[in-house]
């Protein structure tokens, strides 16, 4: 089943609370919650508190609770990654590199009751995922260079999907493969037909006036439509 992952980092901070309100409103599935550290990445954006803040808004019209997924570009990685976990988070995904102990992490994120991913930015190989993969929920491919929203999609991540896919059902386990940065809905039926099962977007849907249009071409695109 497809996930739509609308990225908060392109909402309106004045209205947060709303604005995920509001996308949930318009068919989404996920709120991707991107964390930029100014250390990792270049940009910074905001925090476990803002997480738990958002808690309460994050619910879908019939009042089922939407899943908060928290894609930390943050390094080191540990404490803030628990912390999350404790604000409210579904899942916690970071980048192997940002972490001195990638196994370690895996293993605190599921101890704290979360689900975890490994975000592999452009040119970064998926080789940990050969000693870790039991231990993770979700792989997050980078189509574009983490830092910011409004980015062009990076084709190359369609042959890493692939890779990742192929990786998953050997496996035979139940992960995701989630796709982020320049997400569109004249690119994701691509994006699909590589691999990909969940999508982020934040641009194409929080610079559209009407959330509910993209997300509707999106679902569409996939050969879905609500
Ligand atoms: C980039 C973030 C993405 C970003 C996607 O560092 O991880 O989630 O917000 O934004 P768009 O969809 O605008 O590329
Ligand atoms: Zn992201």
């Amino acid at each position: 089943m497809h996930r739509i992952a609308p990225s908060i980092l392109s909402a309106d901070f004045a209205r947060l609370g709303d604005e995920v309100r509001d996308v949930l409103a318009a068919g989404a599935d996920w709120i991707h919650f991107d964390v930029m550290d100014n250390h990792y990445v270049p940009n910074l954006t905001f925090g476990p508190m803002v997480c738990q803040a958002l808690k309460k808004h994050a619910v879908k019209p019939d009042g089922t609770p939407a899943p908060i997924d928290v894609h930390l570009m943050v390094s080191p990685v540990d404490a803030l990654a628990q912390a999350f976990c404790k604000a409210g988070a579904d899942l916690v995904s970071f980048h192997p590199d940002a972490s001195a102990h990638v196994d370690r992490t895996l293993q605190l994120i599921r101890a704290e009751g979360c689900r975890t991913g490994l975000a592999f930015n452009p040119a970064e190989p998926l080789d940990v995922l050969e000693w870790v993969i039991e231990r993770v929920d979700l792989i997050l491919i980078m189509s574009v260079n983490p830092g910011f929203g409004g980015q062009s999609f990076i084709d190359s991540a369609l042959r890493k999907i692939e890779r990742a896919r192929k990786l998953i059902d050997a496996s035979g386990r139940d992960i995701r493969l989630e796709v982020d940065g320049g997400i569109k809905a004249d690119n994701i039926r691509r994006v699909a037909d590589a691999g990909a099962d969940t999508f982020v977007a934040g641009s194409a849907i929080f610079n559209a006036p009407d959330y509910a249009r993209v997300i509707d071409a999106m679902r569409t695109a996939l050969g879905a439509p609500r």
